[in-house]
């Protein structure tokens, strides 16, 4: 009982598997909690199979819903992201009252998240966008949050999230991350990184399977070691569990079964095309982006595989490229690939904040990932670090933590990606991550030839290395240089 009765310190709308797992995490940990799904029979089955488990309170309406909870009444939506999350965000609004919080759980596109929180500020009621990852397993046993909205909200909220929320060194992963649709951007691009862990993984794999002519269980051996070092990670352990997976049907690696074309839901996409209004390059996730989308691309597949020129092609074997190296390669290509892929995030991370004023801290982010997320990861603790030591870095990689390891990374990385392409193995985010870091370190890029070429078919203009000033040079005229 508390202090109103017999009320619910939450409410969860949408009892699919993530709604459902969040409202049992909230009952485990204490609390008492209000349950509505628009089809009741949903409700009716998450009573039978759950209600022995905690406080729930059920309700059939969203009056009777809302009603259910005390004040500040605390609604988590966890729906489908799009059109249904706004019918639900306003019948709530309709039964609420001001300084309620409605709170979308979804993976919601963040300017979806800005546009709604200005039209539930505007009917007096406060609204958070908040990005949770850990699938299905983490909302039960303990997701990292990303909880954006109004900063006030945090005091109503807070306690309640820290309480669900996973644990890592007694630190709950959740934090306020800033206002308005702060908290779904962060959330979109711990996405994006997600689908460029997973493509480097997907490479690195490729090359053990393709290259080396590793089967699953023995590639999944090499992860589980890899899991023990620096890539000690939640992906990295899935990984060697899915390669080690046996089909009971047919005896086969259950991977030589999966179609390989891979799905995708709209997060990543929109990290890149964010990224790319934001002037980011995330070429890391734009590569595992694009990765899947060709990988789906079944028809030009069809009539693309075995049916272009290859060139001449070698084996690793041929090229006397010994088995225990070929791999330690691969893992520090695939380390040193995954860097790049968290500097590229973190930077749109610290772009956004600053188009929209947010202040995020990315040291924050880097302390709530270290637990219940998709990509938590041992070498997130290193991030954490890179930014207590200097909040300022001009890209992670800067950082001398990770600029001694990509000393000790960078002969294995271009190695790999050299053989790769002798071997024609695809290896879209190696290779690409390896020219940002190339173009990242070298003192002259071909951008000067192409100000020249601007100049010269547009009167674009440039700007000189030896003086200051705008210039032109009169290319169809006597190809003097003017000031612009
Ligand atoms: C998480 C995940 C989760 C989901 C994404 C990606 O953090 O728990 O990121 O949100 O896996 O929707 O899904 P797709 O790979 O289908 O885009």
């Amino acid at each position: 009982m508390t202090e109103q009765g017999n009320l619910a310190q939450i409410g969860v709308v949408g009892l699919a598997v993530m709604g459902s797992n969040l409202a049992r995490n909230f009952a485990r940990n204490g609390h008492t909690v209000a349950v509505y799904n628009r089809s009741t029979e949903k409700t009716r089955n998450f009573m039978a199979n759950h209600g022995a488990e905690g406080d729930f309170i059920p309700s059939e309406t969203i009056t009777d819903f809302v009603a259910s909870l005390e004040k500040p009444r605390r609604a988590i939506i966890m729906v489908q992201a799009g059109n249904a999350t706004d019918a639900v965000i306003h019948q709530l609004a309709d039964a609420m009252d001001d300084g309620d919080i409605i709170i979308d759980g979804g993976n919601a596109l963040y300017t979806d998240t800005i546009r709604r929180e200005q039209e539930i500020a505007d009917r007096g009621l406060n609204f958070v966008g908040a990005g949770i990852s850990g699938g299905e397993e983490g909302a039960l046993n303990g997701p990292a949050i990303m909880p954006g909205g109004p900063e006030k909200t945090w005091e109503a909220l807070g306690p309640l999230l820290e309480s669900i929320a996973a644990n890592v060194d007694g630190v709950p992963c959740v934090t306020h991350i800033g206002p308005d649709g702060a908290g779904h951007f962060v959330k979109m691009v711990h996405n994006g990184i997600e689908y460029a862990d997973m493509q480097v993984i997907g490479e690195a794999y490729q090359l053990l399977r393709y290259g080396a002519g590793m089967t699953p269980a023995e590639i999944a051996e090499v992860f589980r070691t890899w899991n023990a070092g620096d890539l000690d990670s939640y992906l990295i352990d899935i990984t060697a569990e899915v390669l080690a997976q046996v089909d009971a049907e047919t005896g086969k690696p259950l991977i030589d079964l999966i179609v390989d074309s891979a799905g995708q839901k709209g997060t990543g996409r929109w990290t890149v095309k964010a990224a790319l209004d934001l002037g980011i390059p995330v070429t890391g996730i734009g590569e595992a982006v694009f990765a899947r989308a060709l990988s789906g691309a079944t028809n030009q597949r069809q009539a693309t595989i075995g049916n272009l020129p290859s060139g001449t092609l070698t084996t690793l074997a041929e090229l006397g490229v010994d088995r225990d190296t070929f791999i330690e390669d691969v893992r520090r290509a695939l380390y040193a690939s995954k860097l790049v892929a968290y500097a590229q995030g973190f930077d749109e991370i610290t772009a956004g904040s600053a188009d929209h004023n947010w202040n995020v801290d990315p040291r924050d982010l880097a302390t709530i990932w270290r637990g219940g997320c998709i990509i938590r990861a041992k070498f997130l603790n290193r991030i954490v670090e890179a930014y207590n030591a200097n909040p300022e870095l001009p890209t992670l990689l800067l950082d001398p933590y990770f600029k001694a390891e990509l000393a000790g990374l960078i002969d294995s990385w271009r190695r790999v990606v050299t053989l790769a392409t002798q071997i024609g193995q695809p290896i879209p985010v190696f290779a690409s991550s390896l020219s940002y870091y190339d173009s990242l370190r070298i003192d002259r890029l071909p951008a000067a030839l192409i100000q020249g070429q601007r100049d010269y078919f547009g009167a674009h203009t440039y700007q000189r290395v030896d003086k200051p000033g705008t210039y032109h040079t009169l290319w169809s005229g006597n190809r003097t240089e003017i000031e612009a």
